[in-house]
């Protein structure tokens, strides 16, 4: 090898050493003058030998400043979120459901729930490949580049032992102390301050600019490695393993061999977390042996070999100043407690949601009064009680308004429902405006380009009312708004036309009929594949679509009641927007393999293997990695494995070619 590149790699690996030490072991082995001359030394010789860069080189942990829209991803295996448990009592069930349903013994990994971003990192012969955000689950944001800014994120592999390809999971987090001094410097620059380190974390990650990530030096945890070429077949012992190839992992998690083990566990760290460096919010239990995870398996939404125990908000005690209101985008009404600043959880709560009139009446609440705030899952605090022994001077109670705040209209209650809601949704701007919002975020139209400021603007114009109204802009419509320029606005209407590729299931979702989310969404288009059949179905129809209930079934029904929501869409549809499911997409999707349980294994020449995951799943199967008497055919390629043939020789499984596999599907 050149001798020049021998003297780089050199410097490079002994750089990522010391970067180890330094970041995830936390015992620096070199002065900084030192390791800042060694530094220097590789950035000259990266410099004049120009054809041996590398983007995983220790010099390139410093980010560039060049602007790219992140790429999306797929994942190759879904992003699951873990369910909630608030008590120890919904832990010992998750613990005796488990007991049960395994029969056998087994050993539970208690873990701290670390609060910040989740990433998937995909290492490809000891390197930083890709690092991919959580997104919807499916797919995610290639954040490759801001990753690698992360000085504990190793950005080579210690030791020759890892899979040759692997993916690992784990959270990006922003320590408090990071945290702090960020908000310090915001607010003396009058910008917007951040709510707590996850949104600051998440905020960072997100941005265009490495160099801009890594000022803000975040940090990362490790805790899941994934596939089916684990060093062990032990959840705690592969996070041991992982330790050793460079990745930091928390020393705080242990094994438990019973209900009494985890409890004190929880017990301890409800106390000690607060003495950490950054933010937890429970504990996550798992499954030690991931054979037994593959028995437990997973449903739509998380696993069933692990939850997340969340711990008990804290509480701070502050004053009660007065209450605004807030119109949301179906005119519900939010009161809103503004309050004297108080210090809560590591942030300052200024002001609390009170979610709707009982509340505020159940509370008995005045102004004046000493109320208790906390922090659940939410961003928002909430006020949790009063504290009437500190009630000297008693102020007037409060009663929730009688008309909307924005636009005079006598406010309304549905029956059954606890909020309040103003009915004006043809002219109350703030409805009208987070309507226009809705459609053209991210997973709805994803219009880039125009955010809150432009549609408050080009509202105030009365250039729109409905978002339909978007498609009839211009560029001299958009050019004489504050902060804008031929170029962007040229820019948004390019932006807005492509929009009208939007597949059906986002033009839904993007309506903004309540309850119909994302998942509802793709659910009704796939169900009934044209919004001609959406409209006509009837509640029971509607109903009868797996996942939809009586609460969206009647949302929808009642969102074509109204003849200028018929209206809105059929123009819509004249601007030649999507209401339809493509033909070959709905081919695609098929029951034919319903309760199937299917193994892949070799290699194959019409598609590959993540393209075959996705053909079982879309098909309704199953696909799993091992062989179990639970599986009810192998996909077999060519060169398929001897143990796993021999395997299901022994348990007379079908094995199945390509071809007659496709061949089934047709
Ligand atoms: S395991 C399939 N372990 O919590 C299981 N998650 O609410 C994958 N999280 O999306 C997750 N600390 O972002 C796991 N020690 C830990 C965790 C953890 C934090 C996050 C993660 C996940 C979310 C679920």
């Amino acid at each position: 090898m050149d001798n020049t590149l021998l003297k780089i790699k050199q410097l490079r690996k002994e750089l990522e050493e010391h970067n180890y030490n330094y970041y995830v072991k936390s015992n620096p082995t070199i002065s900084d003058f030192e390791f800042d001359k060694k530094m220097k030394e590789l950035q000259d010789l990266e410099k004049d030998n120009p054809m041996f860069f590398d983007p995983n080189s220790p010099t390139q942990r410093v980010g560039n400043d060049i602007n790219k829209a992140f790429k999306q991803v797929k994942h190759i295996y879904p992003m699951l979120s873990l369910g909630n448990t608030y008590s120890k009592e919904e832990v010992a069930e998750f613990y005796n459901r488990i007991s049960k349903t395994l029969n056998e013994p087994f050993e539970i990994v208690c873990e701290l729930k670390f609060d910040g971003t989740s990433v998937s990192l995909i290492y490809e012969n000891g390197k930083l490949l890709r690092a991919v955000t959580r997104g919807d689950g499916e797919k995610g944001d290639d954040i490759t580049e801001n990753v690698r800014t992360i000085h504990s994120v190793p950005l080579y592999l210690q030791g020759n032992d890892f899979p040759d390809f692997f993916e690992i999971r784990g959270e990006i987090l922003m320590p408090w102390n990071v945290f702090e001094r960020l908000n310090n410097e915001r607010e003396k620059d009058e910008e917007p301050l951040f709510a707590n380190p996850r949104n600051a974390t998440s905020g960072t990650i997100k941005l265009q600019n490495s160099a801009e990530v890594a000022k803000r030096n975040l940090d990362a945890y490790l805790y899941y490695l994934l596939g089916e070429n684990t060093p062990h077949k032990y959840h705690y012992e592969n996070l041991q393993t992982i330790k050793q190839w460079g990745f930091k992992v928390s020393n705080d998690v242990v094994k438990c061999k019973n209900l009494e083990e985890v409890f004190a566990f929880i017990d301890k760290w409800d106390i000690e977390r607060k003495l950490l460096p950054v933010a937890t919010d429970g504990i996550v239990l798992k499954v030690n042996s991931l054979k037994q995870q593959q028995l437990l398996g997973l449903t739509a939404k998380s696993p069933r070999w692990a939850i997340a125990y969340k711990f008990q908000a804290e509480k701070a005690e502050t004053r009660l100043n007065s209450i605004s209101y807030q119109v949301g985008r179906t005119g519900a009404i939010t009161p809103v407690a503004n309050l004297t600043p108080v210090q809560l959880s590591g942030t300052i709560v200024k002001r609390a949601s009170l979610h709707n009139s009982d509340i505020i009446e159940e509370l008995d609440l005045h102004i004046g009064d000493m109320v208790y705030v906390e922090k659940g899952g939410e961003i928002i605090p909430k006020i949790t009680g009063v504290n009437k022994e500190a009630r000297i001077l008693i102020g007037d109670k409060i009663k929730f308004i009688n008309h909307c705040p924005e636009c005079g209209t006598l406010l309304i209650r549905k029956n059954g429902e606890a909020a309040h809601y103003c009915p004006n949704d043809n002219n109350c701007a703030p409805q009208i405006k987070s309507k226009i919002e809705h459609f053209i975020s991210r997973k709805a139209m994803a219009i880039d380009g125009i955010g809150e400021e432009t549609i408050n603007l080009l509202y105030n114009q009365g250039l729109i009312k409905t978002y339909a109204d978007l498609y009839k802009l211009t560029i001299a419509d958009i050019t004489p708004l504050e902060r804008m320029g031929n170029k962007s606005a040229q820019n948004i209407i390019t932006n807005i036309e492509k929009s009208k590729n939007i597949p059906f299931e986002r033009v839904l979702f993007a309506l903004g009929i309540r309850y119909v989310g994302e998942t509802v969404a793709k659910k009704l288009a796939y169900s009934l594949h044209n919004i001609d059949a959406i409209q006509n179905a009837s509640f029971e129809q509607l109903k009868a679509i797996d996942e939809i209930g009586e609460k969206i079934a009647e949302s929808v029904v009642n969102f074509f009641i109204e003849e200028k929501n018929v209206q809105l869409i059929q123009e819509l549809k004249q601007i030649g927007l999507r209401f339809f499911v493509e033909e070959e997409k709905i081919q695609n999707k098929t029951n034919k393999l319903n309760g199937k349980t299917i193994v892949i294994s070799g290699t194959f020449s019409q598609h590959s293997r993540e393209e075959y995951k996705e053909i079982i799943a879309n098909n309704g199967g199953k696909n799993t990695s091992s062989i179990s008497a639970k599986t009810d055919f192998i996909l077999a390629g060519e060169n398929m494995g001897p143990s796993k043939l021999q395997k299901a020789e022994s348990l007379s499984i079908k094995i199945i070619s390509e071809e007659e596999f496709l061949n089934l599907l047709k």
